[in-house]
């Protein structure tokens, strides 16, 4: 497993109050503590509040605040950015990470998946944004979200999820131009296949892995911690003249006109 801490002392985030979301696990969990080895206050929420504090222990509590919400609820995330300036007096960095996955062909999905997905992943976003960008707007501030390949091109299988990354795109490019001149950037990350509990049924074995990393140039799926500092970057004020992009890490994946790697 990479470090996170490589990326210690590189960006100017000293003191910045940073939430992100779905941070008890994989990149989320990564982000934040790229985040805080770059002297950042953060504030990780997920809905569990004990992998949460599992992501920040070892930082001081000054500098760290576990709060759980579930994204999907406009009240509790309302309640969550009100909590966080109430602490910390101030938000300048939003990151959206928390997702849900649902895969399987149409016929394979309900329209339970579907409200898990969207809700989770779209909604939250929606959420969020009502909630932190006059925060944001304030402090100067910006948004990262954190969406995936599976945002610009289809995937067999992924109807639900892939739909609802298309969605953030346009959402956060959307308001990317509204916010603007209110000098309030937001930005998007685009991973690829990474190795988090989201996809660790589909990298139990070599056989389930071979597929994947036969369409990566770089030959290894992602890390967590190979998203880390593209996020870094996009917040930090070396990305000032950045708004609405997406920023796809992704080994090389999307470099392919989809031919198969023979
Ligand atoms: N792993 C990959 O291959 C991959 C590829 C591209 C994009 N991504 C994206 O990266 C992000 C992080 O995913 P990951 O791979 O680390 O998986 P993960 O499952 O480890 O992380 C998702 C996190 O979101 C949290 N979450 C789910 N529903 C929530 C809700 N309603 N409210 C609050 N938190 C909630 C989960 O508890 C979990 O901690 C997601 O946006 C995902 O779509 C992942």
């Amino acid at each position: 497993m990479a470090d996170s801490r490589r990326t210690a002392n590189r960006y100017a985030l000293d003191d910045k109050v940073v939430l992100v979301t779905g941070a008890g696990s994989g990149i989320g969990r990564a982000i934040a503590r790229g985040f805080l080895d770059n002297g950042a206050r953060v504030v990780v929420t997920g809905r569990r509040l004990e992998p949460l504090e599992a992501t920040v222990v070892g930082y001081g509590p000054e500098h760290t605040w576990a709060v759980s919400a579930d994204v999907s609820d406009a009240g509790a995330v309302a309640r969550l950015i009100d909590g966080v300036v109430d602490r910390f007096g101030r938000l300048d960095v939003v990151v959206s990470n928390a997702a849900a996955y649902r895969g399987g062909e149409l016929e394979d999905l309900d329209a339970g998946d579907w409200h898990t997905v969207f809700s989770t992943n779209v909604d939250g976003l929606f959420h969020l944004a009502q909630a932190a960008l006059p925060q944001l707007e304030e402090s100067g501030g910006n948004l990262v979200a954190i969406s995936s390949v599976s945002g610009a091109a289809g995937d067999w299988g992924q109807a639900a999820y892939n739909a609802s990354k298309h969605a953030i795109n346009g959402l956060v490019r959307s308001l990317a131009l509204d916010y603007g001149d209110r000098g309030v950037r937001l930005n998007l990350v685009a991973p690829a296949f990474t190795l988090t509990e989201m996809t660790a049924a589909m990298a139990d074995d070599e056989e389930n892995l071979a597929p994947f990393v036969n369409r990566i140039a770089l030959g290894r799926p992602g890390e967590p911690e190979d998203v880390v500092g593209p996020v870094l970057f996009l917040a930090s004020d070396d990305a000032r003249y950045m708004t609405g992009s997406i920023v796809t890490v992704d080994g090389g994946t999307s470099a392919s006109t989809g031919q198969p790697h023979v």
